[in-house]
């Protein structure tokens, strides 16, 4: 079992009868869609969301009963992968493209929880190229735009070489080299009021638990 594995699995023990559950995306937050469908064929009763297409559809695979998010007033808990956490457990997200419901399944849940492998873990955010996600009316504006605020690097997300990444919201995404990021809740705060961006990655006191997992398989919890 490695890191990914051993933090996806634990993570999904969280999970008890009745609950509503948000599933993350990515390769860890997989393995806790992987052992939810165990305990659900094993007779765990639960209702989910996901929050990409992929996490939706493997989520089905394993017969999870899904739900609209529409029909979600709160969540009961969210389980999702970071692309780096600090020790404040702050977060970059959307390494996946999936932040912008990843960030409003994280809000609408009672307890959020942080699956990773060790690798993630950094002393200070930013050496990870930031996430954006643009609206595509005017997006050379907002590009421009980021470009005047920060002297950062923004490059438009590619699908391939022809074409730009679409999100599940029909959106564009900017991958924002800062560098070591200073003030990460004052960075989010700025980046909330451009016009154009419609999210970022930055997930600023959201988390509450943190499951780390390690190549030999064990895992460690902070909270
Ligand atoms: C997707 C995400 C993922 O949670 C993040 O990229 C981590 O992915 P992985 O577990 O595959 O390393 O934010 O938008």
């Amino acid at each position: 079992m490695n890191g990914k594995q051993a933090a996806g699995y634990l993570a999904a023990d969280w999970v008890k009868d009745g609950m509503t559950v948000g599933l993350g995306t990515g390769s860890t937050a997989y393995w806790a869609i992987e052992r939810l469908g165990q305990r659900v064929a094993e007779g765990l009763l639960i209702q989910a969301i996901a929050t990409s297409s992929a996490s939706e559809e493997l989520a089905r695979k394993y017969h999870i009963p899904m739900i609209e998010a529409a029909q979600v007033d709160r969540l009961d808990l969210a389980i999702d992968g970071a692309d780096e956490v600090d020790h404040e457990l702050q977060l970059i997200k959307g390494g996946g493209g999936a932040l912008l419901r990843e960030k409003l399944v994280a809000l609408q849940a009672d307890h959020f929880i942080v699956v990773a492998d060790d690798s993630k873990k950094v002393d200070q955010l930013g050496v990870f190229k930031l996430p954006i996600e643009i609206v595509p009316f005017s997006y050379e504006w907002t590009l421009r735009k980021l470009r005047s605020l920060y002297p950062a690097d923004f490059q438009l997300r590619q699908q391939d070489t022809n074409q730009l990444y679409v999100t599940d919201n029909g959106n564009y995404i900017v991958d924002a080299a800062f560098g070591r990021i200073e003030d990460a809740a004052l960075l989010a705060q700025e980046l909330d009021h451009v016009t154009g961006v419609v999210e970022h990655g930055l997930f600023i006191d959201i988390t509450q638990t943190l499951v780390l997992g390690f190549a030999d398989g064990h895992t460690e919890v902070i909270e």
